[in-house]
């Protein structure tokens, strides 16, 4: 078990999905009302909406907001100069692939480069203007965010850092995420990355549909997986800082800029339910099998975004964490298959189980709707001849956004030396079975 958590620089509130109240200066927070004619301090009230005002009551995400000044007050975006491999839905620049795909770790820049500008689209699916589907991004950065902040109209943000921590500072406080964490930036919030180390690297996973949220348990009962009280939210904090700020702002797939002579992480107090947060992936409650076979993998998902139809997700956010195997007389690694879903993984630390090499830390895979995959050659030998004494499976952390949608890959994805041209080799040379011998 780590401790990281207790190394935050600030205080959080946990819960998933939980109405919070917090303020930074004592008495900011309006008592009894949300937009009091006078509200305490002089400070602006305003609402944050995530979902339509009619949303039933269970779906409906809003934050009122106490700040120095009003969102409302900037001159016109202008379009930004940057960000020239980010890509949106639909993702048409290439034709998409039945082919299985598999990439290098994205390399560090070598110019001065922050984590709007180093965010490089590998793919995704449906259509920002229609609110379904997802973008697939890949950053490396070298600096942090200076005198800006980011804000994306298009989606939510899953922050998966792979190397480097991140300090997100957003207008409803700060959240440090480490390698091992995720984070979830709501559509909308403005918030700024700073790094920690010299370099960072990581993937995102921009949700357009429905926003994430605990999955069912099912029979599993009450408790299990991601439980809700891991989930971190972060107190008020804000900055009075008159000086230049640029927001970034993605909106319909394009970049957008405008300067403001203050920065916009003014929020002093605010209350409600949609609000930044923070998960440490090593709390997962993982449930597996302790008889035979080894368990579809959506028994590891962390985070769902629903579409319309029952059950086929918008995206499932899943991991492969550490883990004991103690199946009997089973292959235990994942097995052959072809899925109806499309699947892209990438992987945060140490060694995948259905794959010997050539899938690492920082890399990517892409295997679509019916694209044949599994365990490569070497994995699959070695599991079929092993002695099935418990084991655990440690030091790894790997994971999947799995969408309904075919992911549609960038020309960047398709045109970069990162692919792996030979990974089709990896299942070569498998024997014959031979009924009846
Ligand atoms: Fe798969």
């Amino acid at each position: 078990m780590n401790d990281r958590r207790n190394e935050a620089p600030q205080a959080y509130g946990s819960g998933f999905g939980n109405s919070f109240a917090f303020e930074a200066v004592a008495g900011a927070l309006p008592v009894g009302r949300n937009s009091p004619q006078k509200t305490p301090f002089g400070l602006y009230a305003e609402q944050l909406s995530g979902s339509a005002f009619t949303a039933p009551r269970h779906e409906n995400k809003r934050s009122w907001l106490y700040r120095l000044r009003p969102t409302a007050s900037h001159s016109p975006y202008k379009p930004y100069d940057g960000g020239k491999l980010l890509r949106s839905g639909p993702f048409d620049e290439v034709p998409p692939s039945p082919n299985r795909m598999r990439w290098d770790p994205l390399e560090m820049p070598t110019e001065p480069t922050d984590f709007v500008d180093g965010l490089v689209s590998y793919g995704g699916n449906g259509d920002v203007a229609t609110g379904q589907g997802i973008g697939i991004h890949l950053y490396a950065a070298n600096r942090s965010m200076r005198d800006r902040v980011f804000s994306n109209a298009d989606g939510e943000l899953l922050i998966v850092p792979q190397q480097g921590v991140l300090l997100l500072a957003t207008e409803l406080g700060r959240l440090s995420v480490a390698p091992g964490e995720i984070a979830v930036v709501p559509r909308g919030l403005r918030f700024r990355v700073e790094l920690n180390d010299a370099e960072a690297r990581g993937y995102v996973c921009e949700n357009y549909g429905a926003p994430f949220r605990l999955p069912e348990l099912g029979p599993i009962g009450s408790n299990g997986l991601a439980n809700s009280r891991d989930f971190l939210t972060p107190s008020a904090w804000f900055e009075d800082v008159d000086a230049p700020c640029e927001v970034v702002q993605k909106f319909q797939g394009g970049l957008w800029v405008t300067t403001l002579d203050h920065s916009p992480l003014d929020v002093v107090a605010w209350h409600g339910n949609l609000a930044p947060y923070k998960y440490d992936l090593s709390l997962f409650n993982t449930i597996g099998t302790v008889s035979y076979d080894h368990p579809d993998p959506s028994i590891f998902t962390v985070l769902t975004s629903p579409s319309e139809i029952a059950g086929t997700a918008n995206c499932d956010f899943v991991i492969f964490p550490p883990r004991w195997m103690v199946a009997e007389d089973t292959f235990r690694p994942p097995w052959f298959h072809r899925n109806v879903m499309s699947e892209f993984m990438g992987l945060i630390h140490g060694a995948y189980d259905a794959k010997a090499g050539g899938f690492a830390p920082g890399g990517a895979s892409l295997h679509n709707c019916m694209s044949g995959h599994g365990p490569d050659r070497e994995s699959w030998e070695k599991a079929t001849v092993a002695e099935l004494r418990p084991h655990k499976i440690e030091n790894t952390m790997a994971f999947m956004f799995e969408s309904r949608w075919v992911i549609r890959p960038t020309r960047f994805a398709m045109e970069t030396p990162l692919m792996q041209l030979d990974y089709d080799d990896c299942w070569n040379g498998f024997t014959k079975g031979k009924p009846g011998v």
